[in-house]
């Protein structure tokens, strides 16, 4: 089971540098704390490695995530800490474990240091435990992890705290064969947050993580609604001739908290409401931070128009502009929507042209931005596309996602006025949290035949437009004649 994994960095050192492949390793870890924070579809962790060079000119440093970890692991950036810029990463999938290379800023000299800070968010991490609740009951969650943050390096000391909202922690595992790494407790617990050790002198070697790694689970009381967004299809349909960007998002959401034990009741539900307790794992209402300047919002689901959805608009923010500022939308699904449940629904806005499209005239080239999702607080998207349909006859079209999407295609789409449809381009991605809210980018040119084509099209549907009425007008006199 236990394989060499942590032999790939040195095998890396001594290929690259082969009179270094006798000495020890590259670097050890002063300290590692791990702080994982608990919530519901998401679980955000973030890993402070003290960094220290036992080797001259260092300048990648690798981490270490078992598989399993990596598997719940949706996005990850590594920082030097108190910095903002990301650092470069590459990943292998080595055979037990992944191994992420960070290139260092500056090569390190023998004893010098760096605090790196991985931060990582985790997506399906938790489940309800129970399976079931009554609307009266609390929501409890369970989330497992290993004991021991792995490394290709020996580590000095190391700690994880699991933190959790609220303070009431049903429970947490002890760990067993730990005292040889302990010197004073093995896991202390304060309010809601539990510290696993510190342990002493953690070894790369299989043996180590053979004898000694271990799962431990915290059980926690989680107040809010567990959602997932099984899918989520955005639409954007850029009109030049409207000077209209229309964004359209399909979601089908899922309450993935404990189900309900025994029935419903309204008047339970009305009541927890009315006391301002409403029960954590029932959602009724969310909010959606829409861009600024939005007109014609809508939101309907399979029975029609939701009218108790509630809009504040802000004004329309020139591009580039630093202000930040959004129009809020609030939307309350027309039931709400219990442990188990699912709600599917479409919203839809407009906004102006010119806030998400800029024009070179230069190079005639288009360049239009449209933001992968709108997020839903605290929720995972599992699987989302992003269709983007740009004006009749565009071509050299050219896209980039702001990360690493699992497809892209490019397509035609038909509508109403269209003589030869627009291209569309689809990307496709999983498990998004609030962490992936970039800008897709597509630039495009129009040639002017496209313009042209379009004028004549449209003017010929006003065209009939008139001659329609023209006619309807000549035969309703005729009728009135008679
Ligand atoms: C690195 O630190 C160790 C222990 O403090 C010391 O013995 C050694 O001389 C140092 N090496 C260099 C190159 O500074
Ligand atoms: C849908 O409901 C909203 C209230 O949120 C209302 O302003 C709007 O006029 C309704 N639209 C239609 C088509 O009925
Ligand atoms: C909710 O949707 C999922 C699939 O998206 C389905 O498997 C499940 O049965 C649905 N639940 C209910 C209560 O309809």
């Amino acid at each position: 089971m236990a394989r060499r994994w942590w032999t790939l960095p040195l095998f890396l050192v001594s290929a690259l540098a082969p009179s270094f492949s006798l000495a020890g390793p590259a670097f050890e870890n002063t300290a590692i704390v791990r702080t994982i924070e608990l919530g519901g579809s998401l679980v955000h962790v973030s890993t402070t490695y003290a960094v220290k060079a036992l080797e001259p000119g260092q300048t990648t440093y690798q981490i270490a995530l078992s598989k399993v970890e990596r598997a719940k692991t949706s996005w990850l950036e590594a920082k030097v800490k108190g910095q903002t810029t990301p650092l470069k990463l590459s990943e292998d999938e080595s055979s037990a474990e992944y191994l992420l290379s960070i290139s260092l800023p500056k090569a390190l000299a023998v004893n010098g240091t760096l605090n790196l800070v991985l931060e990582t968010m985790q997506t399906h991490a938790t489940h309800p435990f129970p399976e079931q609740a009554a609307q009266n009951e609390p929501q409890l969650l369970k989330y497992e992890t290993d004991l021991f943050t792995i490394s290709p390096y020996t580590t000095l000391v190391q700690r994880t705290k699991i933190k959790s909202i609220a303070p009431n922690v049903i429970s947490y595992t002890t760990p067993h064969d730990v005292d040889s790494f302990v010197r004073d407790g093995s896991v202390t617990r304060s309010g809601g947050t539990i510290t696993y050790g510190p342990y002493h002198d953690i070894q790369t070697d299989t043996d180590f993580v053979a004898k000694h790694q271990q799962s431990v689970s915290v059980h926690y009381s989680f107040d809010y609604p567990v959602i997932e967004v099984e899918t989520l299809r955005r639409t954007a349909e850029i009109s030049h001739w409207g000077s209209n960007l229309n964004i359209e998002d399909k979601a089908h959401l899922h309450n993935a908290g404990p189900t309900l034990k025994g029935h419903f009741s309204r008047l339970e539900y009305q009541s927890q409401n009315f006391q301002r307790k409403q029960a954590p794992h029932i959602l009724s209402d969310f909010t959606l931070h829409l861009p600024p300047g939005v007109t014609n919002a809508y939101f309907y689901d399979q029975n029609g128009n939701v009218s108790t959805s509630h809009l504040r608009t802000a004004p329309s923010v020139a591009k580039g502009s630093k202000a930040v500022q959004y129009s809020v939308l609030q939307l309350r699904p027309r039931y709400p929507v219990l442990g188990g449940w699912n709600y599917s629904y479409t919203i839809g806005f407009d906004t102006p042209l010119q806030d998400s499209v800029s024009y070179d005239a230069k190079d005639g080239v288009y360049m239009v931005g449209v933001p992968v999702m709108t997020p839903i607080p605290g929720t995972v998207v599992n699987d989302a596309e992003v269709k983007i349909i740009l004006p009749e006859g565009a071509t050299n079209v050219k896209f980039v996602s702001p990360f690493p999407e699992i497809s892209n295609s490019m397509s035609t789409h038909i509508s109403y006025l269209d003589t030869a449809g627009r291209p569309a381009v689809t990307f496709t991605y999983k498990d998004l949290t609030y962490k992936h809210t970039g800008t897709i980018y597509v630039s495009y040119q129009v040639p002017l035949s496209a313009h042209l084509k379009k004028a004549v099209s449209v003017s010929a549907a006003f065209f009939s437009l008139f001659a329609f009425a023209f006619m309807a007008r000549r035969v309703n006199l005729n009728l009135h004649k008679k």
